[in-house]
C-alpha cells in the first residue's frame, strides 16, 4: 500500500504515468466512469479548500466512487482534541483512501503511519503539495511537451508557498531547468529548498525585481502572499502587494510564456491578463481534477 505525502515519492518515470493516464482520461473519459465503483475517498480538510478538495471529489466521482469527509476542523472530532493518528485509524475503517491537508507541516505524514488505506497530502501547513504539483506538471507537460531545458520563474512567497516548494522539488529531476525565484527579502525559499537545488546541481538565481527577470522565462509561476502563516499582520499587510503582474509588465516577456498560478488569486495577477492566451491557470485547475483521478486510480491499483 503507497500513500503520497512528498512529491519525491514518486519516480519521474511514474509522474510520466500519470500524466499519460491523465491525458487518456482526458481523451476518454466514458472509458474510466466506472473504475471505482464502490470505492468510498474520504477528504479530510482541517484547512480552508476549493480546488483542491472539490477536485477531489469530483474526480472520485468521475470514476464512478463516492465520497465522504469533512471540510473544516471545527466539525471533526479533532475540535475535542482527537489525534491526527487516531482520526486516520477511524477513517480507515470507513474509507478505502484519504485526501488530507492539514495546518501543520507533517501531519498527513503522521496519518500514513498510523493508517490502513493510502494517504494523500493535500497540502501540509507550509511545507509541501504533491497533487498540486501534479497539476503543475501535467499542465507544463500539456503547454511546452517538456519538462528539460526551461527556465521556470517563481513569484511572490516563496517562503510559506508549499506549492513552490513541491514544484522546486519535482523540477530539480529533469535536465538543465534553471530556476529563478522572484520575492521580497523576508519571503526567499527556505533553506532546505536551496539545499536540494544545490545538491541536484540546478542553476539558480534570487532577486527582487520581477520585471528584470521576465524575459528570459519559459515559464512564471505567480503565488499569493500566505496570510494564514503570518505570524503578524502588520507583515502581511506591507508585502502582499509585492508583486502584482499587469498587461505592461508583461511587454518584454516571451510571446509562449506560460503564466501559471496554484489559485487562488488575491491581487497578484490583474484580471486582464485573465483572457492573455499567456494564461494557464484556469487550465491548471481543470488539469487538477484529471491528474488526481489518475493518482486516484494508482493507489488503490485500479487496473
Ligand atoms: C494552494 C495551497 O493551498 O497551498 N492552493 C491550492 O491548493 N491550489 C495555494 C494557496 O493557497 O495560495
Amino acid at each position: 500500500m503507497r500513500s503520497l505525502i512528498d512529491i519525491l515519492d514518486l519516480s519521474p518515470a511514474e509522474i510520466d504515468e500519470l500524466i499519460a493516464t491523465a491525458n487518456d482520461i482526458i481523451a476518454n473519459p466514458v472509458k474510466y466512469s466506472e473504475k471505482c465503483r464502490g470505492k468510498k475517498l474520504a477528504t479530510l480538510f482541517f484547512e480552508p479548500s476549493t480546488r483542491t478538495r472539490l477536485s477531489f471529489e469530483a474526480a472520485m466521482y468521475e470514476l464512478g466512487g463516492s465520497v465522504l469527509g469533512f471540510s473544516e476542523a471545527q466539525s471533526s472530532s479533532a475540535a475535542k482534541g482527537e489525534s491526527v493518528s487516531d482520526t486516520a485509524k477511524t477513517v480507515s475503517c470507513y474509507a478505502d483512501i484519504i485526501a488530507m491537508r492539514h495546518p501543520k507541516e507533517g501531519a498527513p505524514f503522521v496519518a500514513s503511519q498510523a493508517a490502513s488505506i493510502p494517504i494523500i497530502n493535500a497540502g501540509d501547513g507550509g511545507h509541501n503539495h504533491p497533487t498540486q504539483t501534479l497539476t503543475d506538471l501535467l499542465t507544463i507537460s500539456r503547454e511546452k511537451g517538456r519538462f528539460d531545458g526551461l527556465t521556470v520563474g517563481f513569484c511572490g512567497d516563496l517562503k510559506f508557498g508549499r506549492t513552490v516548494h513541491s514544484l522546486i522539488g519535482a523540477l530539480c529531476r529533469y535536465k538543465n531547468v534553471k530556476i529563478v525565484l522572484i520575492s521580497p527579502e523576508e519571503l526567499k525559499v527556505p533553506s532546505y529548498v536551496k539545499q536540494s537545488m544545490k545538491k541536484a546541481g540546478v542553476e539558480y538565481v534570487q532577486t527582487t525585481d520581477l520585471e528584470q527577470a521576465l524575459p528570459e522565462l519559459d515559464i512564471l509561476y505567480m503565488t499569493r502572499v500566505q496570510r494564514e502563516r503570518f505570524f503578524n499582520e502588520e507583515d502581511y499587510l506591507r508585502l502582499r502587494d509585492s508583486y502584482i503582474l499587469t498587461p505592461a509588465k508583461l511587454k518584454n516577456a516571451k510571446s509562449d510564456l506560460s503564466i501559471m498560478h496554484p489559485l487562488p488569486r488575491v491581487n497578484e495577477i490583474s484580471v486582464e491578463i485573465d483572457d492573455d492566451p499567456r494564461a494557464c491557470y484556469f487550465k491548471q485547475v481543470l488539469n487538477g481534477k484529471y491528474v488526481r483521478m489518475a493518482l486516484i486510480l494508482k493507489l488503490l491499483e485500479v487496473e
